[in-house]
């Protein structure tokens, strides 16, 4: 089976701006303060993405850790870690104006810091690398490095180059997986961990920027998701969230004879001992299929939450959107899938206000959220992202009428979120305990198989277990539980 994601001709950046020579596995050491003491150097990595991004920062924070950096990241405090740092990167998203705002608002202040502090170093990773490349260059002098998506492990080598040279060095390539497993890689989690399965995305919804920034569809190999997954658990993970843009056009090759689709490789990774919960994001209704439901039906270990976007409950805006479906096949995957899998809990995306959208357009998606119910909905102001085929059409539904429009769907969705949940109470389910709470350290954090968050009293030796939790209160989108 072959990574290429069919690109010929990968371009590199890195060949237009220096070429990178390392000196691999060397401890990073730095002489400060003037009594001679060693430090090793210090790197803050913030993710401004989605959880293949959060992942990814993982992985980054893992490689540099292991080539001797030592990660500051402590109580997520954007200056204060970066003040503590000796190199700032930021892992960057560009599926909305808002995430790469968010970016730029911090390249101008961490610029101001480097006048002060010239020894600063700072980069970018992510989305947003693959989306402007050298073009970033240009904008923003202050910049040191970007390292594409599927250059992750030649960090310390680009961070080497910078601190050598003080130029500008670039490592971004087009071709092969922008997906790294990696056993030195810094998981937040004990008992939870992400694996990334696809990347890229071949449905080319006319909104989205991700198959310009991810590429097409390209995925891991069946053997190497199994053996990474066995890896996890040898580590004590107890529960995996499958990643990819589009985990139900896993294509993972042949085993024993079988293609390794989607719902095969759920049942292959179901057979692991050790493995208790399983569960995947995210998913296009296209891929969507009655076998999918299925076997998850039959197997305990997945996970009841499925996301299925839906972005518009509009046949005319799902075709200018070329979401593949009109809005009745939409809803007779879900009375399926609600038919073969009990109790599972289906969420969505919504995007509020695309080029377009009459009042009609919006009241119908208004009107899905009433009829299908779902346990949650994300919505999203419609921002047109350069380079999309949509980014051709008007903009036409000014700001504050995207606000509206934004503001109502959500208030429709938080009152069905909370009706849907007080049908829990009274129950007893099935809770995986993940944590302590953080607002009070008595209380334990766990999740339910459909993912909904629960708060109970008990002892801590119970994190990473299953429990029986008797569902009794509600607060905000939180259940309320005794053991
Ligand atoms: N692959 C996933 C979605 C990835 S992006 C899928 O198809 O379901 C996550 C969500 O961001 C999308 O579902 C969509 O609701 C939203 N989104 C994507 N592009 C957007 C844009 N240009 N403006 C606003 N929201 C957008
Ligand atoms: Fe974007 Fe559509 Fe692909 Fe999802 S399915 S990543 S929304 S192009
Ligand atoms: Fe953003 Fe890239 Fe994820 S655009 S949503 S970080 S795939």
């Amino acid at each position: 089976m072959t990574l290429s994601n069919g690109l010929s001709n990968p371009i590199s950046v890195s060949e237009q701006c220096c070429e990178i020579v390392g000196n691999k596995g060397t401890m990073r050491e730095e002489v400060t303060g003037g009594n001679g003491a060693k430090q090793r150097l210090r790197v803050c990595i913030k993710s401004f993405g989605c959880q293949m991004n959060m992942y990814d920062t993982e992985v980054a924070e893992g490689i540099l850790a292991h080539e001797g950096y030592e990660i500051v990241n402590g109580g997520g405090r954007v200056r204060e870690d970066d003040e503590r740092a000796d190199v700032v990167l930021m892992n960057t998203c560009s599926v909305r104006e808002h995430a790469e705002d968010r970016v730029y608002g911090r390249l101008g202040m961490l610029g101001k810091a480097k006048k002060k502090n010239p020894e600063l170093i700072l980069g970018l990773m992510g989305c947003m690398v693959e989306e402007h490349r050298e073009k970033l260059f240009k904008r923003f002098p202050q910049l040191d490095f970007m390292v594409g998506t599927r250059n992750i492990k030649d960090l310390p080598l680009v961070i080497d180059e910078v601190r050598k040279r003080r130029h500008q060095v670039a490592k971004i390539r087009h071709d092969g997986i922008s997906i790294e497993y990696t056993d030195v890689i810094k998981r937040r989690g004990t008992f939870h961990a992400w694996l990334p399965i696809m990347t890229g995305c071949d449905k080319i919804c006319t909104y989205c920027i991700v198959p310009i920034t991810r590429g097409r569809e390209v995925s891991m190999p069946a053997r190497e998701v199994y053996r990474e997954a066995s890896r996890l658990v040898s580590e004590g993970v107890r529960w995996i969230t499958l990643l990819g843009q589009n985990v139900n056009s896993y294509r993972g090759g042949e085993l024993d004879g079988k293609a390794m689709l989607f719902p095969e490789l759920l049942e292959m990774l179901c057979e692991i001992d050790g493995l208790e919960r399983i569960s995947f994001t995210t998913s296009h209704p296209h891929d969507a299929t009655e076998e999918l439901y299925r076997v998850i039906a039959q197997n305990p270990k997945i996970s009841r939450r499925f996301h299925l976007p839906l972005q518009s409950a509009s046949d005319r805006m799902l075709k200018r959107m070329a979401r593949l479906h009109t809005f009745a096949e939409y809803t007779a995957k879900i009375d399926l899938m609600c038919e073969l899998i009990p109790d599972v809990s289906v969420t969505t995306d919504i995007i509020a206000g695309f080029s377009g959208e009459t009042e009609e357009d919006h009241e119908a998606t208004k009107r899905a959220l009433e009829e299908i119910r779902f346990d949650s909905a994300f919505v999203y102001k419609y921002s047109v992202r350069q380079g999309t085929p949509a980014s051709k059409l008007p903009d036409d539904v000014p700001a504050d009428v995207k606000e509206k429009r934004n503001n109502e769907l959500l208030e429709v969705q938080r009152r069905i979120t909370r009706e849907n949940n007080v049908k829990w109470l009274g129950r007893t389910v099935g809770v995986f305990v993940e944590a302590r709470s953080v607002k009070d350290a008595n209380q334990l954090v766990g999740r339910m198989d459909q993912d909904k968050k629960v708060v109970f009293s008990g002892d801590p030796f119970l994190i990473g277990t299953f429990q029986k939790v008797r569902l009794v209160d509600l607060q905000h989108e939180t259940l309320l539980g005794t053991l």
